[in-house]
């Protein structure tokens, strides 16, 4: 579905509309019907009210955990006309369809896969504005949104750091920035909008609109040295690195023996482990294959 030119000159480095990519059959354009059902068991839910006064590009969330709840909330939140969006987490566990749709962009790189998200929103909501880690594909499915997307020095340093899992600078509020978007774009159903790491955005529903989400996680020697089960690592610890610590690496800096080499740094300058232990090696080798 996306060409090599996408590879060669997009992925991992800018964003793009991509118009009308998804045909009618990988649309399958789902119902408001279907997706409450789809609200079960292990899905989280939460609805975002889109609020604008001295914190523009903001939205205030709450989890709703009474899956019996969310279907009437949304209908008086459309009565009452209250920018409401539900967004659903994790639906890649209960709708094949989604999986389907991700399999068909074949990215592959199944070791960075993050959990796909379906949203359902009403006239003039949004979540706010924000960016993230991964490399993501915003998919409509029904209706329309218009999308703005940022360039990352918009974003603070300290917001970055965040974004890449420091644990030590928590920023959650985000302002929409001053600077103009560098794409503005609708999207209508069939079109996708690709967001490589890091480029801020804010969409904002101009028709009830139904649309999923599909990422690649972005991957920092932080994200493989918590899949290796280095569960005591205390990020603080890293001060000293901490810029290269929270950098995402692209697939080609990602060679078994940059990564390799890394780790084991980390290890021996502030655990003064036996790097050579087989375990490691094991654990790193599996990930390695899935490269
Ligand atoms: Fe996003």
């Amino acid at each position: 579905m996306l060409s090599d030119n996408f590879f060669k000159y997009f992925w991992e480095e800018r964003p793009i509309l991509l118009k009308g990519l998804l045909s009618p059959e990988k649309l399958f354009p789902i119902t408001k019907g279907e997706f409450f059902k789809l609200c079960v068991s292990p899905i989280l839910v939460r609805a975002y009210q889109r609020v604008e006064n001295e914190d523009t590009g903001s939205a205030l969330s709450t989890i709703i955990d009474d899956y019996g709840l969310i279907k009437p909330f949304y209908e008086s939140a459309l009565e009452f006309k209250q920018p409401i969006t539900l967004l659903l987490n994790n639906v890649e566990k209960v709708s094949k369809k989604l999986l389907d749709l991700r399999d068909s962009f074949n990215v592959k790189r199944s070791w960075r896969y993050d959990d796909i998200v379906l949203t359902l929103s009403n006239v003039n909501s949004g979540i706010g504005f924000h960016a993230g880690h991964e490399d993501g594909f915003i998919c409509q499915m029904k209706g329309k949104r218009i999308w703005n997307v940022y360039e990352p020095s918009t974003l603070s340093p300290s917001y970055i750091r965040s974004v890449l899992g420091s644990k030590e600078e928590i920023v959650s509020q985000l302002k929409r920035p001053k600077e103009d978007p560098i794409l503005s774009v609708i999207l209508e159903p069939g079109d996708v909008l690709y967001l490589p790491p890091l480029y801020g955005h804010e969409g904002i529903t101009l028709e009830e609109s139904i649309s999923a989400s599909i990422a690649w996680r972005g991957i920092t020697p932080g994200f493989i040295l918590t899949k290796l089960g280095v569960k005591y690592l205390n990020l603080s610890v890293v001060k000293d690195n901490r810029k290269d610590f929270f950098k995402i690496y692209s697939e080609r800096e990602l060679a078994f023996a940059k990564i390799h080499e890394e780790l084991i740094q980390v290890y021996h300058d502030r655990f003064n482990l036996d790097l050579k232990s087989k375990f490691i090696s094991e654990k790193l080798g599996k990930i390695i294959e899935t490269f």
